[in-house]
C-alpha cells in the first residue's frame, strides 16, 4: 500500500456494502479499504432476500431521473457478470417471470423494468391458467436473480484477495472512524440505530425456502405471494411486508399462510422438502439515501435504505455513491495542498 494511498472504511457487509467495496476497489486501486460489520453472509438481511431484479413501485431515488439511472447501471452491471464465466461462482441467473393479478392489467407491467428486459409481454390464455383459475392478468419477462449465498462471498473474497481488509465490530461512535479520510455508511437498518434517522424503518419479510428441482420459471401472484426459483433447485417462497415490525423469529402463522397460498398457486409444491424458514427486516426508506455528509468531522457518503430491492439496485446506488465520495477525496486532497 502506498505511503498517502487514502485510508478509507465502509461500515456493513450486506449487498451494499460489499458492492460498494467492490467498485471503489476497481476505481481506487491504491486505496486502502476496509469494511467494518457485526454481521456477514447468512447472518445479513441481503441473504434472505430472494434476489429478483424486479424493482417495486415505492423503490425511489431523490428524483425520478435518479430512480432510472441507478435501476439501469444496476441492470447492466448484472448483465456483465451474467455474460462472464465467473456467473454461476457469482450466483447470478436469468430467471423467467410471470406476475398475475385479478384486479387489472396494469398491476403486472413494470415501468421501472420494461425498457431493460428484451421480452416484455402480456401473458396468453394458456398461461394465464399456471398458476390455477382465477388469474385474468398477467405478464411474462425474463430478467435476473442474484442468489446471495452465492455472491457475498464471492465479492468478499474477491475484495480480500484484491488487498481489502475486513473488521468484525460493531461501530457505536465516530471517534473509531477518524482515522479515515472517507466512510461509507451502508448500515442498512443499523442506520436507524446508530442515530436515529426516523425516515427509516423494518419492513418485516418471511420467506420458506424449499427444494424444488423441477422449477424454473418464478412467479408473482398480485405481488405479495411469490415463488422464486434459485441455484440448487433451492425455491424461495413469500411473503409477507409488515410494516414496523421488528420481530426476527420465525413466525409460523405468516409460515402457514405463505405455504398455503403458494401451494394453491403450484400444487407440486406440496411434494418439496422444505429446508428452512428465514426472516428479514427490509431496510425501508423513500427515498433511499445516497448522499454526502460531515460528521464529528469525519467525511461520511451514506448508502443505505434499500427496501425491497436492495439486491437488485446495489450496484447503481453503489456507483453513485462511489462517485460522490471520489469526489470528495478530491477536494480533500485539494484542501491538503
Ligand atoms: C423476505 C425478503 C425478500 C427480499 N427479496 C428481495 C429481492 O427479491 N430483490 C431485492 O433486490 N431485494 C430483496 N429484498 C431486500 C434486500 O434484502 C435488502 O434491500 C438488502 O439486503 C439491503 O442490503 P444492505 O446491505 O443495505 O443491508 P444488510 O444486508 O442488512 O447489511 C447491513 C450491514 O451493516 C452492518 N451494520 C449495521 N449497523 C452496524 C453497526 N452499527 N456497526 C457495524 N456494522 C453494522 C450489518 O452487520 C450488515 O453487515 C428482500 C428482503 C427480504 C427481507
Ligand atoms: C490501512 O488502514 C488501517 C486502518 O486505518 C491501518 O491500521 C493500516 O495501517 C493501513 N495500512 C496501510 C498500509 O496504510
Ligand atoms: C449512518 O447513517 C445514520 C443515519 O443518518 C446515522 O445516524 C449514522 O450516524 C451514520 N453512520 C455513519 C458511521 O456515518
Amino acid at each position: 500500500m502506498d505511503k498517502g494511498a487514502p485510508n478509507i472504511a465502509i461500515l456493513g457487509a450486506g449487498v451494499v456494502g460489499l458492492t460498494v467495496a467492490d467498485i471503489l476497489q476497481k476505481d481506487l486501486g491504491k486505496a486502502n479499504i476496509t469494511i467494518i460489520a457485526d454481521k456477514f453472509k447468512e447472518d445479513t438481511t441481503s441473504a434472505v432476500a430472494a434476489g429478483i431484479f424486479c424493482p417495486g413501485s415505492s423503490f425511489r431515488g431523490a428524483t425520478r431521473e435518479i430512480t432510472h439511472k441507478w435501476i439501469d447501471d444496476s441492470w447492466y452491471y448484472w448483465q456483465d457478470i451474467l455474460k462472464s464465466s465467473e456467473a454461476s461462482n457469482a450466483g447470478i441467473m436469468e430467471l423467467s417471470t410471470y406476475i398475475f393479478a385479478r384486479d387489472n392489467y396494469e398491476l403486472t407491467k413494470n415501468p421501472l423494468l420494461e425498457h431493460l428486459v428484451s421480452n416484455y409481454r402480456a401473458a396468453r390464455e394458456d398461461e394465464l391458467k399456471l398458476c390455477g383459475p382465477g388469474w385474468k392478468y398477467g405478464s411474462y419477462f425474463t430478467t435476473v436473480k442474484i442468489g446471495c449465498d452465492r455472491y457475498l462471498p464471492w465479492v468478499e473474497r474477491r475484495f480480500v484477495d484484491k488487498g481489502g481488509r475486513i473488521v468484525s465490530g460493531k461501530v457505536d461512535s465516530f471517534t473509531s472512524l477518524r482515522q479515515y479520510d472517507l466512510v461509507f455508511n451502508c448500515t442498512g437498518l443499523g442506520a436507524k440505530y446508530l442515530c436515529n434517522d426516523f425516515d427509516i424503518f423494518p419492513l418485516r419479510g418471511q420467506v420458506i425456502r424449499v427444494k424444488a428441482p423441477w422449477l424454473k420459471t418464478a412467479f408473482f401472484c398480485d405481488y405479495d405471494t411469490y415463488i422464486i426459483p434459485g441455484m440448487d433447485g433451492v425455491t424461495t417462497l413469500g411473503g409477507v411486508r409488515q410494516h414496523d415490525n421488528s420481530n426476527l423469529q420465525v413466525c409460523k402463522y405468516d409460515a402457514h399462510a405463505i405455504w398455503q397460498q403458494c401451494c394453491e398457486i403450484l400444487p407440486d409444491l406440496r411434494k418439496a422438502e422444505i429446508i428452512g424458514h428465514n426472516v428479514g427486516l427490509r431496510p425501508y426508506r423513500v427515498p433511499v439515501r445516497v448522499e454526502p455528509e460531515v460528521i464529528g468531522g469525519v467525511k461520511v457518503v451514506h448508502c443505505y435504505g434499500h427496501g425491497a430491492n436492495g439486491v437488485m439496485s446495489s450496484p447503481g446506488t453503489a456507483l453513485n455513491a462511489v462517485k460522490i465520495g471520489y469526489d470528495y477525496l478530491k477536494s480533500n486532497i485539494r484542501n491538503k495542498l
